[in-house]
């Protein structure tokens, strides 16, 4: 089989032969068929880059008909089941598993990295009473370059390092502080002695008492979640961070774009709306009737479908296990019966059967994240904790590929060409 493409060009009937590598052409290529020699050569149109390959990876492969999610090619069902957020960590960032040494290193490094600069939190604490606390998690990310100056030599490898164990290490502690700030409770400084989430759960919810003591449980189900959100692949938010890091600024900058973009409704916002929606739907008497209105074309089924799942998310699976594991230390959520019952009738349903539709990673992790009684600002702000390292994995996956650019899209120019400007006085006479 010929892996390339012929071209014909009906403008001037010039054939051309594209290769075609790895299911892909280069867009490049198709940069030199021109109608003539003035002509800019053809480009594509993808808004939404639906089409379009921006990079060439090896951190995490997706297939979405099949339901397959793979962190460096280790499937997330172990990985959830087996590792831990830190060494899912490594696996990101490295690109493989670490030795014994290496794990304990990457562990006592990110431990000792957890603490922030005072001035840090004297920003924090000048934000409104009720600021987001993404906005505010986003706006501290983006300041951190402002503290670490030598974050800017992005092409020394130890220095990369650094910057990578610190915003590993420091991002629970933002966040963390983000969420005590709207309840007007003091912030809690890092407790080294204790496990990243056990740390995470301390800076969250210790009060007057000498010690925090993490529930164990509580710590696995956060450290889980955080693996299932760990990365993947180019999503809005990682291509935010690629796009940023391709102009060569420091990380603390790229990534504070990724918190930006997974800010977004669209993005990592729709576990909310998913408990709204099981809020609103009330009781299991009330599914038939509103699953009739979804395929009436009303409302959509929150926390079903994705763009690429065609199948059932994997890390729905994984999630929907960990909420049973929650709710035997917080009680059940009262809302689980209703997304249970919802999701089996939606499952045996023509509509949603047909259109490949099932349950996507939001659908209960809102469920759970409400059961640790975190309001519904903070489930974004759990998301990019996880998602640190995946950022930080495909921006240095992105600085030291030779053949990546600054970000620099085409576009197709619709506006007006060659007026002439009549200044005001004239113009307001
Ligand atoms: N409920 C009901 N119908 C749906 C749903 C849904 N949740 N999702 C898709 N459909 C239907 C569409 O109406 C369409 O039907 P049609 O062919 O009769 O017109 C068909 O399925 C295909 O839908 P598209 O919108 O073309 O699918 P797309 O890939 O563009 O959208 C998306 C994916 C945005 C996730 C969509 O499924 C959705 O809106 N889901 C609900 C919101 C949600 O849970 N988002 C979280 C995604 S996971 C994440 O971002 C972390």
């Amino acid at each position: 089989m010929t892996e390339s493409l012929t071209v014909r060009d009906n403008r001037t009937g010039v054939e051309y032969d594209i290769p075609i590598t790895d299911g892909t052409i280069r867009a490049a290529d198709l940069g030199k068929i021109k109608a003539n020699e003035d002509n800019p050569g053809l480009a594509v149109y993808d808004p939404g880059f639906v089409n379009t390959a921006s990079c060439r990876s090896s951190v995490t492969y997706i297939d979405g008909d099949k339901g397959v999610l793979e962190y460096r090619g280790y499937p997330i069902e172990q990985l959830a089941e087996k590792s831990n957020f830190l060494e899912v960590s490594y696996l990101l960032v490295h690109g493989d598993l670490p030795t014994k040494e290496e794990y304990d290193a990457w562990v006592h490094e990110i431990t000792y990295h957890t603490f922030v600069h005072e001035n840090i939190k004297e920003f924090m604490q000048g934000f409104r009473y009720d600021a987001h606390p993404m906005g505010m998690l986003m706006a501290s990310v983006g300041a951190m370059s402002t503290f670490y100056p030598d974050a800017a030599n992005i092409s020394d490898p130890d220095n990369r390092r650094l910057q990578i164990i610190r915003l590993i290490a420091k991002m629970p502690t933002l966040g963390a502080w983000a969420f005590r700030h709207a309840q007007g409770k003091p912030y809690v400084y890092p407790d080294n002695d204790l496990s990243y989430t056990g740390n995470f759960l301390s800076m969250l919810f210790k009060m007057s008492e000498s010690k925090y003591a993490p529930d164990e449980r509580i710590a696995k189900a956060l450290d889980t979640l955080f693996i299932l959100h760990a990365d993947h692949e180019q999503n809005a938010s990682a291509n935010a961070v690629r796009s940023v890091g391709s102009t060569q600024v420091d990380p603390y900058s790229s990534v504070a774009a990724g918190v930006g973009a997974l800010f977004g409704p669209l993005h990592g916002g729709a576990n909310e709306a998913v408990l709204r929606m099981l809020r609103r739907i009330g009781k299991v008497e009330n599914i038939p009737a509103f699953i009739e209105g979804v395929k009436a074309g009303n409302e959509r089924l929150m926390g079903f479908g994705h763009r690429v799942y065609k199948n059932y998310d994997p890390r729905a699976k994984l999630i929907k296990q960990q909420a049973y594991n929650v709710f035997e230390v917080t009680g059940t959520n009262p809302l689980l019966d209703i997304a249970q019952e919802l999701e089996k009738i939606a499952l045996e349903d023509e509509y949603f059967v047909s259109r490949k539709l099932y349950p996507n990673v939001d659908f209960y992790s809102g469920l759970i994240y409400e059961a640790l009684e975190f309001p519904p600002e903070m489930f974004t702000v759990l998301f990019a904790i996880g998602r640190t390292p995946g950022w930080l994995s495909q921006w240095l996956e992105l600085v030291q590929d030779k053949e990546q650019k600054i970000a620099r899209p085409k576009q197709i120019y619709t506006g007006e060409r060659g007026l002439t400007f009549v200044p005001r006085d004239v113009r307001w006479a």
